[in-house]
């Protein structure tokens, strides 16, 4: 990630544009979550985690939730509009908020090291890897295999654009992008799908476009031998 990027984003949480945070516990968390069968007390990462509610979730399935995000301003939010009075300390290049199960590390998700997180299960993704440029997704993926122990499984929310997919080649399509990031060192399964004819908020006068809401679980190989 360039610090240009990273800039953008704190930008964009200065200027409130977050449209991306959803003011409920994301649906297709709560659906399929248990699916995974993940232990209480097993430890979840949430990468790029801004002031997601689906921390709160999470944390009260009796998870230890460790998110990441780059924002102050998202991880302040977080605790003051969810009621929590967190400590902060200096942790490394990170500054770490924690309240009861939920810990966030502040500061950029590249510069974090598997000692920084410690183990970890799960892997929560939602709108992180899709978040990111194309040419910075892959690094994103290589750079999770390094900092998580290789048995982490991943359950993965995406939007995406069907008629993108539909025509994809390879250089097109979240759906073909996902196989050919993760297929290498995870068996994918694709748990669920559902279509919404959505208008683009930007151009309310276009037709609606059809989107598709994937949830993928994704299991380690190493965890399958
Ligand atoms: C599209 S938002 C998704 C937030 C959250 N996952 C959700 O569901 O609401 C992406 C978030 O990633 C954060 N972010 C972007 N690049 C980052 C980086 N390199 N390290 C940590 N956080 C980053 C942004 O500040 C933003 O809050």
């Amino acid at each position: 990630m360039t610090s240009r990027d990273n800039l953008l984003w704190l930008q964009c949480w200065r200027d409130r544009q977050t449209d991306f945070h959803q003011e409920t516990v994301n649906h297709f968390l709560t659906r399929f979550w248990p699916s995974l069968a993940p232990a209480s007390g097993s430890r979840v990462f949430v990468p790029l985690c801004g002031k997601s509610l689906d921390m709160i979730w999470l944390a009260a399935q009796g998870h230890q939730v460790i998110g990441v995000e780059l924002s102050p301003i998202a991880v302040r939010d977080f605790f003051r509009e969810n009621g929590l009075r967190p400590t902060r300390r200096r942790f490394g290049k990170f500054i770490h908020w924690q309240h009861g199960r939920i810990s966030i590390l502040c500061g950029d998700y590249f510069a974090l090291n598997q000692a920084d997180l410690g183990a970890i299960d799960t892997v929560y993704d939602r709108a992180a890897l899709t978040a990111l440029p194309e040419d910075i997704r892959r690094l994103y993926v290589a750079h999770l295999r390094e900092i998580v122990p290789d048995t982490s499984q991943v359950f993965l929310l995406t939007t995406e654009d069907a008629a993108e997919n539909e025509t994809a080649s390879e250089a097109l399509g979240v759906g073909v992008e996902i196989t050919s990031l993760y297929s290498a060192d995870f068996e994918i399964d694709l748990a669920h799908v559902e279509s919404v004819f959505e208008l683009d908020p930007d151009a309310p006068e276009r037709p609606p476009e059809r989107a598709e809401y994937k949830v993928y679980r994704l299991s380690s190989r190493s965890a399958l031998v």
